[in-house]
């Protein structure tokens, strides 16, 4: 089947239509309203949360277990002797009609099998803490038909379900009251109880039976594909109070021929059962339904259209206006929690990764990002630096290994803050220290500077401690000496914005321009490797990225962040970013290092890394740095090659030219990674959704590319796009107004703060 044949865009609506539900990996979609969360994929697998997947986990989903994608949101359908599925998965029989779509935060499904019509639409609204799946049936005949709608429960905290579910399964409780299932979690040691909910499942439809118990549902030695109680054609009315747990209904429908019938189905959770009971009532009124969608496409609407472009390039400007700006919300609301490929185990809130998410919400939502930007700094201590990860929901300790990088992009994110909103009120907020008393933003902000200053190495670059940027430099400075090249250049990129905030201040911001200029000499000196810029250094005192290693001679991020952070000469800079050009680039995308290493560099004891040559970390196309070498050559006002480095990456450009069976992953949002021309699989994307790709392509292209930025008193725009391109148009909303630029030529401009709220400008 051709890739036009696979999907299709359908920009008005803001969908991606699936037509074939066997994609080479799950395509999925998010469907949150903050509280209650489904990742959900095109063919109904995937997983149900409340709050954290840690925790409070409602469903199984099996990771990398075959058949992949399973188990899901299934209504199995009995039509005389058939069963099948709107969703087509999991039952043999499959639609003879079918197509999925993913829409901002919900997915539908199209599916006809011998002339029954459904119309199955799922999606989490604002107003109860559930997940709709709301079905439309027509019949082209006369039908008695049943629907069995089911979930299969798990143990809400995954890792001990793993680990204790033999004795802990028997604290767990399942049965029906007034007609709504009722899942119970009560295990012992269990974190949070009292704030742990009761899980319902109930329809707008009376139910003729119903099973708790899900191998009565089932029957052993089947799955989903084949329920003993769906091919029966009845549930057989199980509870369970201790056991492997489930909700499925039995549904009888009668259909005339052309009449449509509704019904929707609820998974969601309350505290009580009394609030459960509410809940669901309030899920089966009339207009419920309605008003809950009517919302949900309400609130996309507004949100996407804070900013948008027109562009002749309508690959790129799908991307602009809808899917990144998706991806990176979900971005900022999961950080990297669960996905496709990550279990949702162990990974909170990660401040690294989140500070940089923050970046991409603050044009959208200032107030949202200050608030996830205060619990960033509630992990920084008193000397400044900062925990990896916290886990805010699940209350568990933080991850507190020290890492160079992490406190100086908080100092990055309030920057932007403050620049978006044209003053400096946020600096003034107070938050507390992990652990002890509390300071402004402002001076936990001093304190991040103070801590780099404090652990410099022996030749002035920051220590890498536990890692930089990059996780896989952990081995540089076990011995506490190695030092981080790159670091030094995310110093030198957040200094000039201390300088400039302590200046508005009224405060002496020399001492940033000092430390500055001391960093820069640095890097041009003692950097410079005579083409590129090199990554690191040892605690033996070897230099990593360097001509004259054997392996990994030279790496992305120190030459995209010397343009980024100014540092080192123009021409360095240039010689730099033309070594990427060379030696790094390929069709789909910058690698992260070349040559890929093999497991003995730099020596056999100490293996930087494990992967093997091309794939992950070590020599694959890493898109999250891609975004700062779009941003470099935009910098470096390079319009062609930034604007090739930004479409090659694009995720249906890059599936186009890998071809989709190579690529995998979905069409219409980054994956972190995409193995390198060293792998015999180049061109398969990896970890896809949950990425720091999100929130910087789309800097890099609506700030870079577009080159719209905020300034202190209006808006600057600072084109860097291929002639052929032009004009573009681009919409933003700023400080309250409307701003409409035409963009005719690669000229920088400045747009002052308009007292109207609607604004057209050409440029
Ligand atoms: C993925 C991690 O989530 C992120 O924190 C890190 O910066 C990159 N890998 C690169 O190592």
């Amino acid at each position: 089947m051709s890739q036009k044949e696979q999907y299709t865009f359908c920009d008005a609506e803001k969908e991606i239509q699936i037509n074939k539900y066997d994609t080479p990996t799950p395509w999925m979609n998010y469907l949150s309203n903050g509280t209650f969360h489904t990742m959900l994929s095109q063919a109904g697998g995937g997983v149900a949360f409340y709050k954290s997947p840690q925790i409070w986990r409602i469903n199984h989903y099996r990771f990398f277990h075959l058949p992949t994608d399973r188990s899901g949101f299934y209504t199995y359908i009995r039509d005389g002797e058939t069963v099948w599925c709107p969703t087509s998965e999991p039952c043999a029989a499959k639609p003879e009609q079918w197509q999925a779509a993913h829409g901002m935060g919900y997915t539908r499904y199209e599916a006809k099998r011998e002339g029954l019509a459904v119309n199955a639409l799922y999606f989490v609204g604002e107003l109860e803490n559930c997940l709709i799946m709301h079905l439309q049936l027509k019949s082209d005949t006369d039908k008695k038909i049943t629907l069995f709608p089911y979930v299969e429960l798990g143990m809400m905290e995954f890792m001990r379900e793993l680990q204790w579910q033999c004795y802990n399964k028997h604290q767990l409780s399942c049965y029906n009251r007034e007609d709504i299932l009722i899942y119970h979690y009560a295990v012992e040691n269990q974190p949070k109880p009292d704030e742990t909910p009761l899980v319902y499942f109930a329809a707008t439809l009376p139910a003729a039976g119903f099973d708790c118990d899900r191998d009565e549902f089932v029957g052993s030695y089947r799955s989903e594909e084949n329920p003993k109680r769906v091919e029966e054609g009845h549930c057989s009315g199980s509870t369970l109070y201790g056991g492997d747990p489930c909700f499925a209904l039995e549904i009888p429908i009668e259909l005339k021929a052309g009449q449509e019938q509704e019904v929707t189905i609820f998974l969601g959770t309350a505290m009580t059962e009394q609030a459960v009971i509410s809940a669901v009532q309030h899920c089966r009124e009339q207009d419920f339904v309605k008003r809950s969608f009517d919302g949900l496409k309400q609130h996309w609407d507004t949100y996407l259209s804070r900013f948008s472009c027109e562009m002749k390039d309508k690959t790129a400007e799908r991307m602009i206006n809808i899917w990144n700006p998706y991806q990176a919300e979900r971005n900022f609301q999961f950080s990297r929690n669960i996905s496709y490929y990550a279990t949702g185990t162990f990974r909170g809130v990660g401040v690294r990764d989140t500070a940089q998410d923050i970046l991409a919400m603050i044009p959208f939502d200032t107030k949202r990002a200050r608030e996830k930007l205060n619990l960033l700094f509630t992990q920084q201590y008193q000397d400044g630096h900062c925990n990896h990860y916290c886990f805010p929901t699940e209350g568990w300790d933080p991850v507190t290994r020290t890492h160079s990088d992490n406190h100086l992009w908080l100092v990055m994110a309030a920057y932007h803050i403050c620049l978006e909103e044209g003053e400096l009120s946020y600096l003034d907020t107070q938050v507390e220290f992990y652990d002890s008393g509390r300071g402004t933003v402002w001076e936990h902000m001093k304190k991040s500077i103070a801590f780099t200053v404090s652990h410099l190495g022996e030749r002035g670059f920051p220590l890498m401690l536990a890692s930089d940027w990059n996780d896989m430099l952990y081995r540089v400075c076990t011995k506490g000496k190695g030092e981080s090249i790159w670091t030094s250049m995310q110093f030198g990129t957040v200094l000039p914005m201390m300088e400039a905030l302590a200046e508005r201040r009224g405060e002496d911001g020399r001492l940033y321009r000092e430390i500055y200029e001391a960093q820069n000499r640095l890097v041009t000196e003692t950097a410079w490797d005579g083409a590129w810029f090199r990554r690191c250094i040892t605690d033996t005192g070897r230099m990593i990225g360097s001509e004259k290693e054997p392996q990994a001679k030279i790496w992305l991020n120190t030459q995209s962040w010397s343009v980024i952070s100014g540092m080192g000469t123009p021409n360095q800079q240039k010689t730099a970013m033309d070594s990427v050009y060379r030696l790094l680039n390929t069709p789909l995308g910058i690698k992260k290092i070349h040559p890929a290493m093999t497991t003995d560099y730099p020596s056999k004891e100490e293996a930087l890394t494990c992967y093997n040559k091309g794939c992950g970390e070590n020599g694959s196309v890493f898109c999250h740095a891609n975004t700062w070498a779009v941003i470099a050559e935009a910098k470096l006002k390079h319009a062609d090659r930034a604007w090739e480095y930004y479409t090659q990456l694009i995720p249906a450009n890059a599936q186009k030219y890998a071809g989709q069976w190579r690529y995998k992953a979905e069409p219409y949002v980054y994956a972190s990674n995409i193995f390198g021309p060293e792998s015999d699989k180049f061109g398969l994307a990896n970890v896809s959704w949950l990425t720091g790709t999100a929130a910087w392509m789309y800097i890099a292209a609506t700030q870079y590319l577009l080159g719209i930025r905020p300034d202190w008193d209006g808006l600057i725009v600072d084109p860097c796009l291929p002639a052929a391109l032009l004009p573009v148009t681009v919409h933003r909303r700023f400080r309250g107004k409307m701003y409409h630029i035409t963009i005719h030529q690669n000229r920088k401009a400045k747009i002052p703060e308009s007292a109207l709220p609607e604004c057209w400008v050409e440029i």
